[in-house]
């Protein structure tokens, strides 16, 4: 579609109980994302549609949807940019699926808050007798990725694991929270071991690798290759590897290096 052109949208309307996809025609403008388009419809057809956003700039993660059947922040999709759409195929906006609907666009995306209260938080050791806390540029290379996350809950969205099967949600904290995972135990100043809570309350068995988080992350964060499978080696080595294994029996070490 063109900028002087217009688009139709497909929005979907509803609530918890029930809704449809409905359909409003917009002006397209140069350089116009999705999030512009559902803020035009609002100014013109729909004032009560349901939509979140915060700093339509990819900060703040909460403009979150379906856009096409893809998970994707709707101020950083450009309508030009969508493939197969011209001026009579419609754009599609649904809400994410995995969360239940609040109202139109707009999601609850509480659990993902209630997963976060469960991680043991950062826990560092004491200081160095010269009071400074030094570490590794490469250290704090492997971490800095992981800390870029927006929270948008795109991969959550998109992780079938939950998608599919939502009574799988009190075993698995999902893709976010492995990461979340990963970067404070990868952290070097951090004492806690939380390979049990990987293996038990995170969950990380479910996750199959199948990349579909990295796929979708707008941050680029290699979710599944830097975050999600050195946590599974750890999990192996500390269950799984006879060797360590019989090391922790004869030491009575379960220190958090001795999974690292
Ligand atoms: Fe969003 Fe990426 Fe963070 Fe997942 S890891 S919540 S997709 S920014
Ligand atoms: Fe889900 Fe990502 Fe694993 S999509 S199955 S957490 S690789
Ligand atoms: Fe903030 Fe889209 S509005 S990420």
């Amino acid at each position: 579609m063109k900028a002087g052109g217009t688009v139709a949208l497909r929005v979907w309307r509803g609530n918890r109980s029930g809704g449809e996809f409905k359909e409003y025609r917009v002006e397209v403008a140069p350089g116009m994302v999705v999030l512009d388009a559902l803020r035009a419809v609002q100014a013109a057809d729909a004032p009560d549609l349901a939509i979140r956003w915060n700093c339509k700039a990819g900060k703040c993660g909460s403009c979150s949807a379906e856009i096409n059947g893809r998970p994707r922040l709707t101020c950083m999709t450009r309508l030009e940019d969508l493939d197969g759409n011209d001026d009579d195929t419609p754009v599609t906006v649904a809400p994410m699926k995995t969360f239940p609907v609040i109202r139109d666009l707009v999601t609850d995306v509480s659990w993902n808050y209630e997963q976060a209260k469960e991680i043991p938080p950062f826990t560092p050791g004491p200081k160095p007798p010269d009071g400074t806390r030094r570490m590794y540029q490469q250290d704090v290379d492997r971490i800095q990725e992981f800390r870029k996350c927006i929270e948008c809950f795109l991969c959550q969205d998109v992780c079938h694991v939950i998608r599919d099967h939502p009574e799988n949600k009190p075993a698995f904290s999902g893709p976010r929270f492995l990461i979340h995972l990963a970067n404070l135990d990868m952290h070097p100043w951090d004492t806690v071991d939380r390979t049990e809570f990987i293996k038990r309350a995170a969950g990380i068995g479910f996750c199959n690798i199948t990349k579909c988080c990295t796929d979708v992350c707008p941050e680029g964060i290699h979710i599944t290759d830097n975050g999600i499978i050195p946590l599974k080696e750890r999990v192996v080595d500390k269950y799984y590897d006879p060797v360590l294994w019989l090391w922790r029996r004869i030491t009575g070490r379960s220190k958090k290096s001795s999974a690292s």
